[in-house]
């Protein structure tokens, strides 16, 4: 299944420009980031049937895993549609993290990530995340830890650092490669940065022209166009969409077109339905109905922005109780959209 805008097909056929991370061949440079809370296996599928060619997992804790905390183990619930996946960990005990990584791999996981970027207070607390950027004989040691028990690629995706010149980045992107590292993604903020400013995209350059392994470019794309300037501007392998593919998969497409020299297509109000029945319908599929419904309270007003009467549809959905009433809200706002067009 894929998700056609009204005048531009999507085009599913391979496509110039594709990218590997060591056996994983990917058909497209797009890349649907790590995102927690959000980027579960129903919104990965969204970006994979928008064409999104290589989805990451939430990130997910080591210790968790090795628990064997149920809530945990859900999160490497997986489909073969949505793949290939990399599976993002995080955590800062090498033996725990290799054991997590292996847990990954036997789980169906066709790639392991690292995550070295997070800045949340509670994940630098624990020495992980961005920590890990402080530490860089610490961070090989995990990293070592982690190659020398897994068989499938292993990437790791960080930040700038803790201070903007991006000299620990680039340290670590070569600690990375030399460890044996498949593939490094860079979100070019600083870890005090968290998400102010602007990403420096010149960083994701200089570490692509010092390495031999694909990068990964990422931050603050927000439309099609922005992910040409990046691999323009940097030479990168692929680009990473985060923020701007929540409730929006068509940026995949959209950037898929524009890359190949087809025009983005208007996206129409019964494209984003669908696209918002597919969310319902693989919520209810992967948590079952109460606890998705109670997930898609907050959650359905993602794919609504810049609706008509958008606002008006997040209350309504605020309390609902079943798939059926989710459903019979969705029509009726769509209906109302489509006669006032
Ligand atoms: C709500 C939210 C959750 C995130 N969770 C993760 C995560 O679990 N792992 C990770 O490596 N990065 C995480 N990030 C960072 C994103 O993957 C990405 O690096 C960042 O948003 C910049 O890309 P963007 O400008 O395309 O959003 C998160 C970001 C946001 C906004």
């Amino acid at each position: 299944m894929n998700y056609p805008t009204s005048d531009t097909p999507f085009d599913h056929s391979p496509l110039e420009r594709t990218f590997r991370i060591a056996g994983v061949a990917m058909n497209n440079p797009t890349v649907f980031a790590p995102l927690a809370g959000i980027s579960h296996l129903p919104m990965r599928l969204l970006a994979k049937r928008a064409g999104c060619a290589l989805v990451y997992s939430e990130m997910i804790s080591a210790s968790g895993l090795t628990y064997g905390a149920a809530k945990t183990i859900r999160m490497l619930a997986s489909t073969a549609e949505e793949k290939p996946l990399a599976v993002q960990l995080f955590g800062s005990d090498p033996e725990k993290l290799a054991r997590a990584a292996q847990i990954a791999e036997t789980s169906g996981a066709d790639i392991v990530d690292i995550n070295f970027g997070c800045a949340v207070k509670k994940i630098l607390k624990s020495n992980s995340g961005a920590a890990l950027m402080r530490d860089p004989q610490h961070a090989a040691k995990l990293l070592q830890a982690v190659r020398s028990v897994i068989h499938i690629p292993l990437t790791i995706k960080m930040r700038t650092g803790w201070e903007p010149s991006g000299t620990q980045a680039m340290a670590l992107a070569h600690m990375a490669e030399a460890t044996g590292v498949d593939a490094v993604a860079v979100h070019p903020r600083t870890a005090q940065q968290a998400f102010r400013g602007s990403a420096d995209w010149s960083l994701i350059g200089r570490i692509k022209d010092s390495l031999n392994i694909p990068v990964i470019g990422n931050g603050d794309i927000t439309c099609a166009e922005d992910a040409a300037r990046m691999i323009a501007e940097t030479g990168c392998d692929a680009v990473m969409i985060g923020r701007a593919a929540i409730g929006n998969p068509f940026i995949f497409s959209d950037t898929i077109n524009h890359l190949n020299g087809r025009p983005p297509g208007q996206v129409t109000v019964v494209a984003r339905f669908r696209v918002i029945d597919d969310y319902v319908n693989a919520c209810v599929d992967s948590l079952g109905e109460r606890s998705a419904c109670f997930m898609l309270r907050s959650k359905l007003g993602w794919f609504t922005k810049g609706l008509p009467h958008a606002s008006r549809f997040r209350n309504a959905v605020r309390c609902v109780e079943s798939k059926a009433q989710i459903i019979e809200l969705l029509e009726a706002y769509q209906a109302f959209i489509l006669s006032e067009e």
